[in-house]
């Protein structure tokens, strides 16, 4: 692995940044992300009878395609795991993550949740600044790319082996709505650009980490989708932007049945309604944060936490026998 690089241009409309390491801020997301997922591991031994394989076996059936009946008997026989043995289904120090949509919002969350777990993390969108911030701040790389640029996305991942290593991980959380229309006045251009960023790009990315992932034996891909892949959200149109959502989860269900046998894991977690640049003008009215609270379950606004802490788990150890599923984060939106 190289040590990340200084302002290394990479192709159209990319540029691998400095990332000088700098302190990590002591932000309260980024401590109350590491806690939770502590508190998660040391909740899921306590919980644990017999059954839950160590993460040493977890990791052993990620890497065998297809276990022989010994290494079923050795998972379903493991001794209760220790606090320590559930800490380490979380432990992402030897691997490299790309997060895309990381200068802001959900997917800036995840960035830290992945850094705070110990991932080098290579943080990718369009805002070159923020990202540069937030690299320094997790001491990982920042990628400015246009994701909308189909054709010259293709450096990105290799731009990011060069810097941090091989990637084991992919977060795709770049994700836009482009207009407002309802769906019998939605302009093609409108349909395509939505098409492209939530659901092409996503698919290309996957399809570039896929050779590193194959040679590392190992590999998880989360996609993040939204509820409106899953149900129509009355009053606000987003024909395109759920259909490309839906879409998500339609491929995460055949790359991971297609790219199962290297051990490569492909999820999608699909979230309710969080504040973000996105949904600021929703929570900032009166009548939107009304039918927010109406509409959701649990008694409070969800937070970018909420996010982080499915997808660390999808992208480690804990999770090494889950795939092709959409997870869902929406304080029961969806199941009324
Ligand atoms: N917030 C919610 O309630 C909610 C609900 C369901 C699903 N989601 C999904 O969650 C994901 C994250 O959204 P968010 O709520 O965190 O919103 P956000 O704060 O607006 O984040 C969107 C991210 O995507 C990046 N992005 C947008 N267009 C891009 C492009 N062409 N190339 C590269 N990066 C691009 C943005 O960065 P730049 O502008 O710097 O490029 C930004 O980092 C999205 O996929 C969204 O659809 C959000």
């Amino acid at each position: 692995m190289s040590a990340p690089n200084t302002h290394q241009p990479t192709t159209r409309g990319q540029h691998v940044a400095d990332n000088t390491p700098g302190p990590r801020p002591a932000s309260a997301p980024a401590a109350s992300m590491s806690d939770a997922a502590t508190h998660a591991s040391a909740t899921a031994a306590r919980a644990s009878a017999t059954a839950i394989p160590t993460s040493d076996a977890a990791l052993r059936a990620s890497t065998t395609p297809h276990p022989t009946g010994d290494t079923a008997a050795r998972t379903t026989t493991s001794a209760a795991p220790t606090s320590d043995t559930a800490a380490r289904m979380f432990d992402l120090h030897d691997r490299v993550a790309i997060v895309t949509g990381a200068s802001s919002g959900l997917g800036a969350e995840v960035a830290r949740a992945l850094s705070d777990l110990g991932a080098r993390v290579a943080v990718v969108a369009r805002r070159h600044d923020r990202l540069t911030d937030l690299a320094k701040q997790i001491d990982g790389t920042a990628i400015t790319c246009d994701l909308s640029d189909l054709e010259g996305i293709g450096q990105l991942v290799p731009a990011v082996a060069d810097a941090l290593g091989p990637p084991e991980i992919l977060i795709n959380a770049a994700g836009n709505r482009f207009g407002t229309e309802r769906a019998e006045d939605e302009p093609l251009t409108d349909v395509r650009r939505t098409m492209e960023l939530n659901l092409i790009a996503p698919l290309l990315l996957a399809q570039q980490v896929f050779p590193y992932m194959r040679a590392a034996g190992r590999g998880s891909i989360v996609n993040v989708s939204s509820i409106s892949g899953r149900v129509g959200v009355p009053g606000i149109p987003q024909a395109s932007y759920a259909a490309s959502k839906a879409g998500l989860s339609g491929l995460t269900a055949e790359l991971a049945v297609q790219w199962a046998r290297h051990s490569i894991r492909v999820n999608t977690v699909a979230p309710g309604f969080f504040r973000s640049e996105i949904t600021d003008s929703l929570y900032d009215s009166e009548r939107g944060a009304e039918y927010l609270r109406r509409n959701t379950p649990l008694p409070r606004q969800a937070v970018a936490g909420d996010i982080a802490g499915a997808i660390v788990w999808l992208a480690g150890d804990a999770a090494a026998y889950v795939t092709g599923q959409t997870i869902v984060v929406d304080g029961g939106w969806t199941a009324r």
